[in-house]
């Protein structure tokens, strides 16, 4: 396959069984012609998919065997996981998946780091991105492109968006619970721009809004999201800006 694509051809592999055959199965792949080999360091029977520690070491082990750039996946939850995971497995680059969905800005451009989410760049700025923001506009793209994520896989992403954010307030359960029985795009929509923003203690949107909110709505907002504040992630970028990595790929 590698051979005859004019463009090239990476692989995504996880840990096998047993994970020393790992280094084995990802050199016959080299050999293959693999461009790069990204390694999700979970075993596909690990008890929650994408849950539990990543076997980093793995990571090393392999990019010490190989010779194409190594892309490191699992364990970031945060921005200083990146620069520490590169460091520890000297891999050519990381790989985010779920934290991503909870907090797109946790990547920034400059970071080596691919996101199956394919969010928009208005996503990155410096702030925390509200999660009716992320979702609204994350559905928009969904009927943008139509039938590239199913209506359970719409409202897993949904879900994770509001989770990663306000998975304490105590209206969390009844919007999973409205999510789960919507049954389209729209539906989803009118969850978000309504109810959860009446649960968050805001001004309903209506279709054209953009989400601005008046200083009243704001300071009430403030005191329901109080565990998102910008602080934090203020200081992480400040921290990070400096950060000197390398993308290896495109
Ligand atoms: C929304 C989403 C979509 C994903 N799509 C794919 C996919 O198409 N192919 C794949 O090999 N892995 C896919 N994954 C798995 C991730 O690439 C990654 O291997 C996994 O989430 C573990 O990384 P994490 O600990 O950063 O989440 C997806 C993950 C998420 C959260």
């Amino acid at each position: 396959m590698a051979q005859s694509f004019t463009v090239p051809t990476s692989v995504k592999i996880r840990l096998c069984q047993p994970k020393s055959s790992t280094i084995d199965l990802a050199q016959r792949l080299e050999a293959c012609g693999a461009s790069w080999v990204t390694l999700h360091a979970r075993t596909v029977s690990a008890r929650r998919r994408r849950q539990g520690a990543a076997d980093l070491p793995m990571v090393k082990a392999i990019k010490e065997a190989l010779r194409v750039p190594v892309i490191s996946n699992g364990n970031v939850r945060l921005w200083d996981d990146i620069p520490a995971n590169l460091e520890l497995t000297g891999a050519d680059g990381v790989m985010v998946g779920e934290t991503l969905l909870g907090n797109p800005w946790c990547a920034l451009p400059s970071v080596p780091v691919i996101s199956y989410l394919k969010l928009p760049c208005s996503l990155f700025a410096k702030t925390v991105p509200d999660p009716v923001d992320i979702a609204l506009e994350y559905l928009g793209l969904c009927r943008q492109f139509p039938g590239t994520a199913s209506l359970a896989v719409m409202q897993t992403h949904v879900r994770h968006f509001v989770e990663f954010q306000c998975a304490r307030r105590p209206w969390f359960h009844k919007f999973r619970a409205a999510l789960g029985s919507t049954s389209s795009t729209e539906e989803m929509e009118k969850l978000l721009r309504t109810s959860v923003e009446q649960w968050r203690g805001r001004r309903p949107r209506g279709r054209d809004d953009d989400g601005t909110q008046s200083e009243l709505d704001v300071s009430v907002a403030n005191e329901e999201d109080s565990a998102a504040t910008t602080e934090g992630f203020d200081k992480e970028l400040r921290d990070h800006d400096a950060v000197d990595t390398t993308l290896l790929l495109g």
